[in-house]
């Protein structure tokens, strides 16, 4: 295992161990996610935990499927106790970039439907600023993309649409495209995600502001530090 892996599971696991039999869940996506579903199901299985999650993803519904984990769809449910996911970026006001799994939008709805977003990453994730380092994803409507692409570069980026190994794009559970967009730094998150859902074509960007409760950080050495 990875020393990013051992961060990523130390973390999703303290995580998993907060969750409560009864609890409605929002299930994130991505690689630090899975091993909170690795968790969730040990729990099951000795403890009798009794839990069902909304899924963010196709890749996580089928994931937690393997896992025994009870699924719900966002129509059976008025709200979510807890939303579990990773993060790409996350700064010192919990301000994140999401999306490195094409996944952010359904993301977003699920954690705003929660009580509490519990984000789950490994050190690597913390930075002072965001974006100087990863792309911010935004998905557009394949309609008008390029379009919206020029739109979205006046904002300040050299946005590039994501691929899948084909070469052909990628297209989201929602049927979309994504852009990545490459900015200097994003100073001012709040600002930048507004400017950017109010053009048109632009379903969701992955800037998460101020959605953030309690984030775990797994170090390398599988030390997990909490920020409330
Ligand atoms: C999915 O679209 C993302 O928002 C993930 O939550 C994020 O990319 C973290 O993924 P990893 O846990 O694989 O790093």
């Amino acid at each position: 295992m990875s020393s990013a892996d051992v961060g990523k599971r130390a973390a999703a696991r303290m995580a998993a161990d907060f969750v409560q039999s009864g609890m409605r869940l929002g299930l994130g996506s991505g690689s630090t996610f899975l091993f909170v579903l690795e968790r969730l199901a040990e729990r099951i299985r000795d403890e009798q935990l009794e839990i069902a999650g909304v899924p963010t993803s196709k890749g996580t519904a089928e994931a937690a499927r393997k896992f025994g984990i009870p699924l719900l769809s966002m129509t059976e449910i008025e709200h979510l106790d807890l939303a579990i996911d990773g993060a790409d970026e996350v700064d010192p006001n919990k301000n994140m970039i999401k999306g490195g799994g094409a996944a952010h939008v359904r993301e977003k709805i699920v954690a705003a439907a929660a009580k509490e977003l519990l984000v789950v990453i490994d050190e690597s994730k913390m930075v002072e600023v965001l974006g100087r380092a990863f792309l911010l994803p935004v998905e557009i409507l394949r309609f008008g993309w390029r379009q919206a692409a020029r739109a979205i570069e006046t904002t300040g980026c050299v946005p590039q649409l994501r691929a899948v190994a084909s070469g052909e794009p990628l297209i989201t559970d929602n049927g979309n495209y994504i852009l990545d967009c490459k900015y200097d730094e994003i100073p001012d998150p709040a600002r930048l995600h507004d400017l950017l859902n109010s053009l048109p074509g632009v379903l969701d960007n992955g800037l998460f502001v101020g959605m953030a409760g309690r984030v775990i950080i797994g170090e390398r050495s599988g030390k997990v530090r909490l920020i409330p």
